[in-house]
């Protein structure tokens, strides 16, 4: 009865077994993998965003492809702010970057087309693909010891076999918190160019970059070599993934970028699937992206100092983040990850991801979030240690 491209194993794995039973019997867990920002503590200018739900313009509704016109205007002011000049005919409002994703695998692809993402990153990827019918290829982020690169040959190796439609970037990436450098950009646009890729860059977590990455950064935003779309949303630049706005910037060589905003307009005019309310609202809420931001910022650089001293004092690797919400530790586990996980979460009572969910190459990955609160963060890490030292 049901579609191929539904058939995933709908089981639960051991880890979410174990973490299920923790909870029946009502035994504390010390979450190191809570990544949904309201249920954090970040803290948030509560009374304002209510306040832009007060707004006599919901009542009406304008249905407009791309997004009402003030609300793209904000978002525009958004990339302004970060030296990025987007015209609002280049911006597309959507409900997610989940669902930016959706449109833009159906924008480029046929069914068993291509779109290549890197490893390790997000394990949402695999499901996106499946529902659209394309098929995922993958890349490489290689760490050299001091920085994840991205291997640009195996792009250029997947893209020889053809049928390849997009390259994702996600930068930084989750979890590796890597961001794209200006050198890696300028050999995959030659690539682009060579396969007739575009790039799909979600840039979700580029307000949270630590040090002199901040500086270094690069938006695709302002890529006008090779067809190419920067998503980001609410749902990090915000931290509110409840209000369900993303938005999508296209750049390009002008014939192409024409052509892919004519199309995305007849995809975005079938669905109008953002909401009014929250398009009304959005322009208000983003001027207080400063603050949110800060306050998220504050969480994850705190808990990403505390987990680095740890782990250098008890001689455990932890990859470099330039940012993003997430650490990644590299140990000698004497077990198969998984298993490693579901014993720390029953002897230790510690909640962490294995790194083969996010396709590491290697055993040994331990992937953090970085958002949980800080006494729950530091008890989990000490624990963690203390279990990797047993
Ligand atoms: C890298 C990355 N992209 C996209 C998303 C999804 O964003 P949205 O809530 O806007 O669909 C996430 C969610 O965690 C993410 O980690």
């Amino acid at each position: 009865m049901f579609s191929r491209r539904t058939s995933w194993e709908l089981s639960e794995n051991p880890l979410s077994l174990a973490l299920a039973e923790r909870k029946a019997l009502g035994q504390g867990v010390l979450d190191l993998t809570e990544s949904n920002p309201t249920r954090a503590g970040v803290g948030y200018p509560v009374e304002a965003i209510l306040a832009g739900f007060s707004d006599a313009r919901n009542l009406v509704y304008l249905p407009e492809s791309k997004g009402l016109l003030h609300a793209r205007e904000a978002v525009a002011a958004y990339f302004k702010v970060r030296g990025n000049q987007v015209p609002v005919e280049r911006l597309i409002l959507t409900a997610s970057t989940s669902e930016s994703y959706s449109f833009l695998f159906r924008l480029l692809a046929d069914p068993h087309d291509r779109v290549l993402l890197p490893v390790p990153s997000y394990p949402l990827f695999a499901y996106l693909a499946d529902i659209n019918d394309v098929e995922p290829a993958y890349y490489q982020l290689d760490f050299d010891g001091l920085s994840w690169n991205i291997d640009l040959d195996s792009i250029e190796a997947a893209a020889r076999k053809g049928r390849v439609k997009a390259v994702i970037l996600v930068s930084p990436n989750n979890p590796t918190g890597s961001a794209i450098k200006p050198e890696e950009l300028k050999a995959l646009n030659v690539l682009c160019l060579r396969y007739g890729m575009a790039i799909i860059s979600d840039e979700v977590f580029s307000d949270y970059l630590f040090g002199t990455a901040k500086e270094r950064y690069i938006s695709l935003a302002s890529n006008t070599e090779v067809l190419s779309f920067s998503l980001g949303g609410l749902s990090k630049a915000l931290a509110l993934p409840q209000m369900k706005l993303g938005w999508i910037a296209a750049n390009g060589p002008a014939d192409v970028l024409s052509e892919a905003l004519a199309r995305l307009d007849v995809i975005t005019d079938t669905y109008l699937s953002v909401n009014t309310p929250v398009q009304n609202a959005c322009a208000g809420w983003l001027t207080m992206a400063g603050e949110i931001q800060q306050g998220v910022l504050r969480r994850v650089k705190g808990n990403l100092e505390f987990l680095t001293q740890s782990a250098e004092k008890a001689e455990v690797f932890l990859y470099p983040v330039d940012g993003g919400w997430y650490a990644v530790l590299r140990a000698e586990l004497g077990m198969p990850e998984d298993e490693w996980a579901v014993a720390l979460l029953k002897d230790g009572g510690v909640y962490v991801h294995p790194g083969f969910y996010f396709d590491f190459p290697a055993e040994g990955h331990i992937v953090l979030s970085l958002l949980p609160q800080p006494e729950i963060f530091e008890a989990g890490v000490d624990r963690l240690l203390a279990f990797l030292k047993s």
